[in-house]
């Protein structure tokens, strides 16, 4: 009897013995699962923290802008390539406020008064957009400006206006009209989604700015950068791509050469920067052969045929269409030139200036008077694409259309049109 008592009280000390790591066990898991959940709670506070924070900011920072135009300062200009056909400007408000942020690949547009070649002592206005091509700070604005050429089979033609005059009158402690940064290409630095940044040329502006501000705020987001230029001499802001490839945790860089690459560099050469040198064009037979995957969101900068290659492209590798974002630097990627309807022949009076043009399917109202040499000073123009309403005019009479590109100027009024992206669709008369 006392046997079975001592052997039953073994058993119950064993199973109480037994159970005792089972209960430390369990202590600990849940212990374990109270720090996790407390962790994953400061977590989502410090997110919703930051969230809040960046609203104030944004919030306080809308307030800093302003509308129309304002002063700015050429207080620094740098040229930036060895073929010293770029160029950037580092402009302060002469009023000496603090600046309103931007979103990385937003643009500013400037006035400038150019002396008139044909009447001595007299200038005509006129506007262009730049993007801004550093990361929002509230002291300066950055632009990098590429002079452009004349059309090399027309050399009757002259250059660009208002890159050549930037990059030859325009100085240090010069003024010069700006207005607030807008346009609605931009990467959003608070989401995480993985992207891919693609430029080509002077197209880096806005992607310079976008990899500028994920530096700025230490980033982990996983981000893919293709610089695309012709040889080394095109080259710009090489130091800023090896800071990106040093300091980005999660981004690869890469600069490709469509043409001539750089001594001692060859295709696949990864610098000690971490910087990936590659031969060939930044298209889509680049991105499958270096990137892991398609599911990022692309931002896209560059000429006009990488653009719509890329576009297409991209696409037919299976990319949404919303995931692909791009920016046009100008009337070139407007529509291609519309049929004339047979049979008919429309006109364009360009009426105040007493000119008037037959149609031959220009890409626009404003192209067919570029063609026809006329100064165009009514006709004003600054983004090329319809968004910013700088050419607003007057229809007197007659229709227009609007081909591939919609008008996304909001303030477009009934009567007018916007002759950058217009073509006729009757023969018209402007208040022009
Ligand atoms: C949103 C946006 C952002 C931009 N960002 C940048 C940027 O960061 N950096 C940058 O460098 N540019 C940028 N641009 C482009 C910039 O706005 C200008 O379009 C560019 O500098 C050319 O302007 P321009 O006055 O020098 O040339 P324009 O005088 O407008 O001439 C343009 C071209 O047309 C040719 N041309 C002139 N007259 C005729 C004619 N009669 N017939 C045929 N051709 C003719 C010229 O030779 C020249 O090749 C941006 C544009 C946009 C819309
Ligand atoms: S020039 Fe910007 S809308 Fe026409």
């Amino acid at each position: 009897m006392e046997l079975i008592a001592l052997a039953l009280g073994l058993i119950v000390v064993a199973m109480l013995v037994l159970q005792v790591p089972v209960l430390v066990y369990g202590t600990l898991q849940r212990s374990r699962a109270a720090q996790v959940q407390r962790r994953l709670d400061y977590k989502e506070w410090k997110l919703r923290l930051q969230a809040a924070e960046a609203q104030l900011e944004k919030a306080a920072s809308n307030q800093l802008s302003w509308s129309g135009w304002r002063k700015f300062e050429v207080r620094k200009k740098i040229v930036e390539n060895k073929a010293g056909d770029i160029c950037s400007f580092y402009f302060y408000p002469h009023d000496r406020k603090k600046l309103p942020a931007f979103n990385p690949g937003q643009f500013l547009m400037f006035r400038v008064d150019i002396p008139d070649p044909d009447n001595p002592g007299e200038s005509f206005e006129e506007t262009r957009c730049y993007s801004l091509s550093d990361s929002p700070n509230p002291r300066y604005y950055r632009i990098s400006v590429r002079r452009v050429p004349g059309p090399r089979d027309q050399p009757d033609i002259p250059p660009g206006l208002v890159s050549g005059y930037l990059h030859e009158h325009i100085n240090e402690g010069d003024l010069i009209d700006v207005q607030a940064p807008s346009g609605e290409f931009f990467l959003d630095p608070d989401q995480e989604t993985p992207v891919a940044l693609l430029a080509g040329g002077v197209g880096v502006t806005p992607i310079l700015s976008m990899c500028n501000t994920l530096i700025d705020r230490k980033s982990s987001r996983e981000v893919w950068i293709y610089f695309g230029v012709r040889n080394p001499d095109d080259l710009v802001m090489l130091q800023n791509f090896e800071y990106a490839a040093g300091h980005l945790k999660n981004a690869k860089v890469f600069i490709c050469f469509s043409g001539e690459m750089p001594d001692g560099i060859e295709d696949g050469t990864v610098a000690d920067s971490g910087i990936i040198y590659k031969r060939g064009r930044v298209d889509c037979a680049m991105l499958k052969a270096t990137m892991p995957g398609n599911n990022y969101a692309y931002y896209i900068c560059g000429p006009e045929v990488m653009m719509k290659t890329l576009d297409k492209d991209l696409q037919a590798w299976g990319v949404s269409k919303d995931k692909i974002n791009w920016e046009a630097f100008g009337e070139s990627a407007a529509p291609a030139p519309a049929s004339i309807p047979a049979g008919q022949a429309l006109s364009i009076n360009y009426g105040a200036s007493g000119k008037s043009v037959d149609w031959k399917g220009e890409k626009s109202i404003r192209a067919a008077a570029k063609a026809n040499r006329f100064k165009e000073k009514k006709i004003k123009y600054a983004c090329g694409q319809g968004k910013c309403g700088c050419c607003h005019t007057a229809l007197k009479s007659g229709e227009v259309a609007y081909l591939d590109v919609q008008p996304a100027f909001p303030g477009l009024q009934e009567g007018y049109c916007l002759p950058c992206i217009a073509t006729p669709k009757t023969s018209i008369e402007l208040d022009a």
